[in-house]
């Protein structure tokens, strides 16, 4: 981990960087940033007051907030604070930020006691701002925070709409193979949610990948080694450099956590025996409906395995918390949390899998930890992580059909003796390491996209 900068005089540059308000984007885009100022750079965040982080913990960065700065805008206090309908912000905000970033990117271009800006870096699905940062002749970088095979499948969404793959009405066996992408089957397209072209949020990922195309280049989340034929792809289609970091490798996303993290669970975890305890968490933004709430619960408790279970206030749609649950219901084996370290949780000795909901920065901070998962998608880039974790990396098993309670206990069970899926897990994460050593590939990553940004 790098916490000092090793930076003695000024700041030569200053790049300004934009999260999607978001806890899946803001923490790898803030991990970004405190890798950049490590190397030298002095940083300015945008960012909107909907789900700022706490900007004490980065008193080494300047914040600036747009976008949303009349609380009682309807437009926005009218949008839920949870779940998949939160999302509707980033129609808005691709909207509206085309009217006030060029207020404010002049405001920070002109001036003059602060460093030379020499980029602009922004979320991905911000796709608007590189209309804006043209215009101001400002190189834009994007960061892409899922895998790179995720974009090359949402790169072929409108292919795969015309194909039928997004109809649910087509004549296509749920369990067939997607010829386009034979690593998929029909289910893992159809889980995606999108449904065909011209919906808003087809309308954003078909933006999104037009304009990270257009971009000066795409930082991601991830390391060589992981998507070699992936990466290929994108080097072959995509003018702009790549550069691939895995991020939790250099910092933690503790400081940019939106909730409050509880620690109070470690001196039970510290007594659990080495890989014995399966972790539970299903991120930021999902959402399960009271009966598969219980399901999970029974699944956990069948096991028969020792849980550390995130349900996160919001988790079950229409109740508080744990409240579904009978008193005492989870026994001492369980310990149920509302929101965790999650990184130092994957790095403990006693966690032997990670049933995970696949988004993208959880399952790699769990392949930088060498742990196995138990997959459970949701939506959107999670069904396309979990096959490829199951079926390529092969460090993951995919529960395919839904929560029921004897499959969950099952591929508990299953991951936590399979010693094969644990080597695996092992091996990856040994070739990760190794590629952050001198000369290594994220290593050289970090590398040359210091040197390119210096460069502009
Ligand atoms: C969303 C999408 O769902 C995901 O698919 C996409 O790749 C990024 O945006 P989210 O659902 O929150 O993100 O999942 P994920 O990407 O896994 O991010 C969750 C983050 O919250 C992780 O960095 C994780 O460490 C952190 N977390 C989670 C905690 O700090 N504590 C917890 O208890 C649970």
């Amino acid at each position: 981990m790098e916490n000092q900068t090793g930076i003695t005089g000024g700041r030569r540059q200053r790049i300004i960087l934009f999260p999607l308000p978001y806890q899946g984007h803001i923490n790898p885009m803030l991990q970004l940033a405190n890798l950049l100022y490590s190397k030298g750079f002095s940083i300015t965040i945008l960012h909107t007051n909907f789900n700022k982080p706490k900007t004490s913990n980065y008193p080494h960065f300047t914040f600036r907030f747009i976008l949303d700065n009349y609380p009682h805008d309807e437009r926005y206090s009218n949008i839920p604070v949870q779940g998949m309908g939160s999302f509707s912000r980033i129609f808005l905000f691709n909207q509206e930020g085309a009217d006030q970033l060029p207020h404010q990117l002049e405001l920070e271009l002109s001036q003059k006691d602060e460093p030379h800006v020499s980029c602009l870096i922004t979320d991905a699905l911000w796709h608007f701002a590189q209309s804006v940062a043209d215009s101001l002749s400002l190189p834009r970088l994007v960061l892409r925070t899922s895998i790179l095979f995720c974009f090359i499948v949402y790169a072929s969404i409108p292919l795969l709409a015309d194909l039928g793959y997004l109809d649910h009405s087509n004549n296509k066996h749920p369990e067939e193979q997607v010829v386009e992408f034979p690593m998929l089957k029909v289910k893992d397209i159809m889980k995606t949610g999108f449904k065909r072209e011209g919906n808003a949020i087809e309308e954003v990922i078909d933006n999104m990948v037009k304009q990270a195309k257009a971009s000066s280049g795409i930082i991601w989340n991830s390391f060589k080694e992981l998507e070699e034929p992936e990466l290929e792809t994108i080097l072959r289609d995509i003018p702009a450099p790549s550069f691939l970091i895995p991020f939790p490798k250099h910092f933690t996303s503790s400081s940019s956590s939106l909730l409050e993290l509880d620690r109070t669970f470690f001196p039970w975890l510290d007594q659990q025996p080495p890989n014995s305890v399966v972790y539970v968490s299903f991120g930021s933004v999902a959402q399960v409906d009271e009966e598969h709430f219980l399901e999970i619960a029974h699944g956990l408790v069948d096991s028969k395995q020792s849980f550390l279970w995130v349900v996160r206030p919001g988790f079950v749609n229409g109740s508080t918390w744990v409240k579904p649950l009978p008193d005492g219901f989870v026994g001492e084996k369980g310990q149920i949390v509302k929101w965790a370290p999650q990184q130092e949780v994957l790095a403990h000795e006693a966690i032997g899998a990670f049933w995970t909901h696949s988004g993208w920065n959880s399952t790699f901070e769990s392949v930088c930890e060498g742990v196995p998962m138990i997959c459970s998608p949701f939506w959107g880039d999670q069904p396309l992580d979990a096959r490829y974790m199951s079926d390529v990396a092969k460090v993951g098993v995919y529960l395919e059909n839904g929560w029921e309670r004897e499959d969950i206990s099952n591929a508990i069970r299953r991951v936590i003796v399979d010693e094969d899926i644990r080597e695996r897990a092992r091996v990856l994460k040994q070739k990760l390491d190794a590629s952050l050593s001198k000369g290594g590939s994220s290593y050289v990553s970090v590398e040359s996209l210091v040197a390119y940004i210096s460069s502009l």
